[in-house]
């Protein structure tokens, strides 16, 4: 066994170092570009020029597909590998271990499925995504599988990119080639925005330098900043965090990645309250563009692509190869204790003191929903779920988080909700306020640096930004309590609730002036009905899940006109997405979209511009990647 001590260390020495530099301009990686040179005879990697490309005539309908005419030879994927310098893999799907043929191996199989979700091993596979249904299932690490593996919705060939010229030689040939092109970082997707049939993917996960300025000038911030790469991980991050002795936005989830998919779009952490949003605290963004041209977008350069990619920039504009990020000093963060209460019969041993009747439970939920403003406006979040277990019994649980406010003080804030909870008969033991890190938040993850691993699952969200109107006019509050609890209670689903305030006074500048979904700025709980998608459903299986979901998630919609949902955190099959996941800022995104890529190279479903391409698949199963990508007839 080794200490925590121990260990922290280790991993520190497997960062890349971190440099200090001034300017912050471009990290190593970024400084080898694509040249003309480069290029030389092998046109397919020859750069774009979107100022000569004219509109819809002589486009392809469907993008080339391995088998079909337009498929690139295997000399042709030959050369693009030298151009790579060998970067190009044609990974197989790894639970193709537990399957008779070519690459079985027991061993190997009962590796996937006992232990490496303890491990680092999916989020550092070059296919793997975490939420698999929209892949269609087609390799699942199971013990004894039924059918065999095929490749499914997992694109065809990976580009291991560890240079900014990698990427555009990529962009390049895709475009060039017409090749359906994806971006994977971590793979926690759970719209199935990272993957996609006969697709070359451009896996950015290896980007994970860094470099550190005391004196980084901009126009909204001078004082210290941090480049970080796009491969770079919440907890690689925190480590960064420690060792520099500063504080920045960062995912929850440790492996998430700290750039890609949360920060474009939007992203939510333990200082949302605080500091805003992930994409909040950006202050320059490098990008290769879909002509292939590698750029810088910040509040004085590319500043349309600058407004777009912090908050709605998934897989649209380009591919995100750094950020700088403004950061702060560390502050202590105050855990105010969790609290759970179920109504009887209790199910299972370990469950708490349950209640007698199911009003007296869904009167303490009206409670502690209603508090959370309290903590919001402290600065802090509350973290909560709602289960029904069955037989009529449900479980509440919840904690609050508390950034920069001492233990004394967030016990005095929410005592009144412990009061209030036992004067309704909730037998509740008011849990003690801590230090929930023992330092600074910069030094969060410096105890457990090693992430707990994540293993690939079903997960489906439905969900909601509800805003804090609805927490301000009695009638509104409980219609909306009353609609949450249908979804627990008819729906039969999980209860995901988040409370958060990243209002723009939060955000500051520049976030205040970006694409970020405007719900969130007005949101005071990140809702989610969720659920496991069933494998092995038919389309019209899968149908009737969406509709069933639709029954409870269109009072959510009724009830906040105008608000919208958290893309990342959203169902793939949200109706009218572009106003729920984009807002009002939906027209203007759409017209850089078309300016800055009009050929369509960046695809991902519910991203912007993507209503003009749709999947085809054999079957018709709703928001699978698992099929050809084509454009939607006019
Ligand atoms: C265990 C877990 C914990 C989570 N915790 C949080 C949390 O605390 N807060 C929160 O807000 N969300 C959280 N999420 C949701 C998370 O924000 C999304 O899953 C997000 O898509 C992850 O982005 P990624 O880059 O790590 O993953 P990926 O799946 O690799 O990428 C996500 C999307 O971003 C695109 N993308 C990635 N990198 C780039 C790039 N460099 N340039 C352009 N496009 C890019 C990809 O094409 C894809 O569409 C969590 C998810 C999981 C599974
Ligand atoms: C930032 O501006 C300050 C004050 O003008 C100057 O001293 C410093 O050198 C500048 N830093 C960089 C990296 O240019
Ligand atoms: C094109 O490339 C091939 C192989 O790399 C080389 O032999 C040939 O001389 C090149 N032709 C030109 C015109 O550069
Ligand atoms: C690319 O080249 C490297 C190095 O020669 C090789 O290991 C790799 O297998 C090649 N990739 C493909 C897809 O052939
Ligand atoms: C199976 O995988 C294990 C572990 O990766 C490896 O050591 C072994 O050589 C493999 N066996 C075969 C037959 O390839
Ligand atoms: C699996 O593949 C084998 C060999 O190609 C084939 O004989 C068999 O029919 C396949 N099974 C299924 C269920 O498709
Ligand atoms: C990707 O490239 C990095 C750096 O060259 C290398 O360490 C890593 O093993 C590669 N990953 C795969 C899956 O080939
Ligand atoms: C870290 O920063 C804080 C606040 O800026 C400062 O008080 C503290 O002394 C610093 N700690 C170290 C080890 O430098
Ligand atoms: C943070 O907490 C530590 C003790 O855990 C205390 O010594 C320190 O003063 C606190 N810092 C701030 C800024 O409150
Ligand atoms: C529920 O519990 C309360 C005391 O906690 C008790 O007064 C009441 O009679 C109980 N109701 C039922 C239906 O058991
Ligand atoms: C519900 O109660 C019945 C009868 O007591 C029991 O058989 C069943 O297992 C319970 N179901 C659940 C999900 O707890
Ligand atoms: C509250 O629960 C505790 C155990 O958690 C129990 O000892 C106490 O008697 C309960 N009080 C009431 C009023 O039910």
């Amino acid at each position: 066994m080794h200490s925590p001590a121990v260990s922290f260390i280790c991993a520190l020495a497997s960062l890349a170092n971190v440099v200090l530099a001034t300017n912050l301009a471009y990290l190593p990686f970024e400084k080898i570009q694509l040249t003309e040179a480069d290029v030389g005879n092998f046109t397919a990697v020859a750069f774009g020029n979107r100022k000569f490309h004219h509109g819809d005539k002589h486009r392809d309908k469907c993008r080339a597909f391995p088998g079909t005419e337009d498929w690139p030879a295997d000399s042709e994927w030959k050369q693009l590998n030298d151009t790579l310098e060998g970067a190009l893999l044609h990974p197989v799907p790894a639970a193709s271990a537990c399957y008779q043929g070519e690459y079985y191996n027991a061993t190997t199989c009962a590796f996937l499925v006992q232990r490496a979700g303890r491990t680092h091993f999916w989020v550092d596979d070059p296919l793997a995504v975490l939420t698999q249904w929209m892949q269609g299932n087609t390799c699942l690490p199971a013990a004894n599988p039924v059918g065999n593996c095929t490749r499914g919705g997992s694109p065809e060939y990976v580009v291991n990119a560890t240079t900014v010229k990698h990427i555009q030689a990529a962009v390049n040939f895709a475009r060039n080639k017409n090749i359906r092109l994806v971006v994977k970082n971590t793979g926690h997707d759970f719209g199935g925005r990272n993957t996609g049939a006969g697709s070359l993917s451009v896996w950015v996960h290896n980007l994970k330098t860094v470099e550190f300025s005391d004196d980084y000038n901009s126009t909204y911030h001078s004082g210290k900043a941090i480049r970080i790469g796009a491969g770079l991980e919440s907890w690689e991050f925190f480590s960064h965090m420690a060792r520099n002795n500063i504080t920045a936005v960062s995912p929850g989830g440790p492996t998430v990645g700290a750039v890609g998919g949360w920060m474009l779009g939007g992203g939510h952490g333990a200082l949302a309250s605080k500091r805003g949003l992930g994409s909040d605290q950006v202050l320059s963004i490098n990008l290769v563009t879909a002509d292939g041209r590698f750029l810088t977008a910040d509040s004085t350069t590319n500043t349309d692509l600058f407004w777009a990619l912090r908050g709605s920039g998934i897989s649209a504009f380009g591919i995100v190869t750094s950020v700088v990020m403004r950061v702060f000093p560390p502050l202590n963060i105050t855990n105010a204790g969790a609290i759970s209460f179920s109504v009887s019969p209790a199910p299972a041993a370990g469950l708490p003191v349950p209640l007698n009747s199911s009003e007296t439970f869904w009167n303490g939920i009206n409670i502690v929903y209603r508090f959370s403003t309290k903590v919001v406006d402290a600065g802090g979040y509350s973290y909560t779920y709602i289960y029904p277990l069955g037989n009529n019994t449900y479980l509440y649980t919840g904690y609050s988080i508390l950034p920069d406010i001492t233990v004394a003080d967030v016990s005095a804030l929410m005592q009144p909700l412990f009061d209030q909870l036992i004067a309704a008969g909730i037998n509740i033991t008011a849990p003690p306020a801590t230090a929930y890190f023992p330092g600074p938040y910069a030094g969060a993850n410096r105890l457990n640096p090693a992430p707990p691993g994540e293993q690939p699952a079903q997960t489906r969200y439905h969900s909601r930004l509800f805003p804090r109107a609805n927490w301000e006019d009695d009638d509104l509050y409980a219609e909306t309590m009353a609609a949450i609890r249908a979804g627990v209670e008819e729906g039969q689903y999980n209860f995901h609730g988040i409370a958060y305030g990243p209002t723009e006074k939060v955000a500051g500048m520049p976030g205040t002036d970006s694409a970020v979904n405007p719900a969130w700025r007005k949101a005071i709980l990140h809702s989610s009905l969720m659920e496991l998608q069933p494998v092995g459903l038919t389309a019209q299986e899968a149908d009737a899940v969406d509709a069933k979901a639709k029954k409870y998630l269109d009072p959510w919609r009724a009830l906040t006109p105008g608000a919208g949902a958290y893309i990342n955190e959203g169902d793939p099959a949200e109706p009218n997405w572009q106003q729920s996941f984009y807002g009002d800022h939906y027209p203007r995104l759409l017209r850089i979209k078309r300016e800055v890529d009009p050929y369509g190279v960046f695809w991902a479903p519910t991203t912007v511009g993507s209503e003009a391409f749709e999947v085809v698949t054999d079957d018709g199963y709703p928001s699978s990647q698992n099929g050809r990508l084509c454009r939607v007839e006019k």
